[in-house]
């Protein structure tokens, strides 16, 4: 059984609150550089993709799950997003100006996630940016934003659990993408210092 079955349908509805504050600072970082062509690997419910279409920015997304991707079709701003896995992608290199991923890296295991990265480095082109938004756990993250957040990924359960856990423990983001060459361009937090949005450039 696929994870997102059931979970797609209300996915965005209970995660909009907190999820709403990083959809608008990539839809503004994607208005301050004038991105042409743009990635969502793992786009989910393709829910940024269409607040990006909403504000005039046209993009592609891939996932592997048939429930969201349902979700990715419907609306008036519906989202340009097919079948593909992450780790192994059909694209040329150097294809995409921007490619970003939201919430995807920590539930895989590390030699999924790591393979994630490299073709997301792989399909984005030189001076190109690459945008991760994830879970980074240290001192300035709140107690309560903690908890709230292995609250969430102890629900999600199994698989999805040991990999958060085991992403924490091993450094999150930082480990992930060593020996990857990118200079961080912007950096910025959310829910109380739980969730890092970080801008890389292709240089
Ligand atoms: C937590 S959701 C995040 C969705 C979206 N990025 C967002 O910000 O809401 C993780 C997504 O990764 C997708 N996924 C998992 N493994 C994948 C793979 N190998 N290739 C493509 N998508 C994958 C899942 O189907 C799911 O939709």
């Amino acid at each position: 059984m696929e994870e997102y079955q059931y979970s797609a349908k209300i996915y965005d509805p209970i995660l909009f609150p907190f999820i709403r504050p990083i959809r608008n600072k990539v839809i503004s970082l994607v208005k301050k550089y004038q991105y042409k062509s743009i990635l969502d690997v793992c786009c989910g419910t393709g829910d940024q993709l269409k607040l990006l279409k909403e504000q005039g920015f046209e993009g592609e997304g891939i996932d592997l799950s048939d429930a969201m991707l349902r979700i990715a079709a419907k609306g008036e701003h519906a989202a340009d997003c097919i079948e593909q896995d992450a780790t192994q992608m059909h694209y040329e290199n150097a294809k995409f100006d921007l490619v970003m991923t939201a919430f995807s890296l920590h539930e895989k295991s590390h030699a999924s996630a790591r393979k994630i990265v490299e073709e997301m480095f792989r399909v984005t082109s030189e001076n190109g940016d690459i945008l991760i938004v994830d879970y980074e756990l240290s001192d300035r993250t709140s107690v309560l934003s903690k908890a709230l957040i292995y609250f969430i990924e102890w629900i999600a359960g199994g698989e999805h659990y040991r990999n958060f856990n085991s992403y924490i423990k091993k450094g999150g983001l930082p480990e992930l993408l060593s020996g990857i060459t990118l200079t961080e361009v912007e950096r910025h937090y959310f829910a109380q210092h739980g969730i890092v949005l970080v801008l890389f450039r292709k240089v």
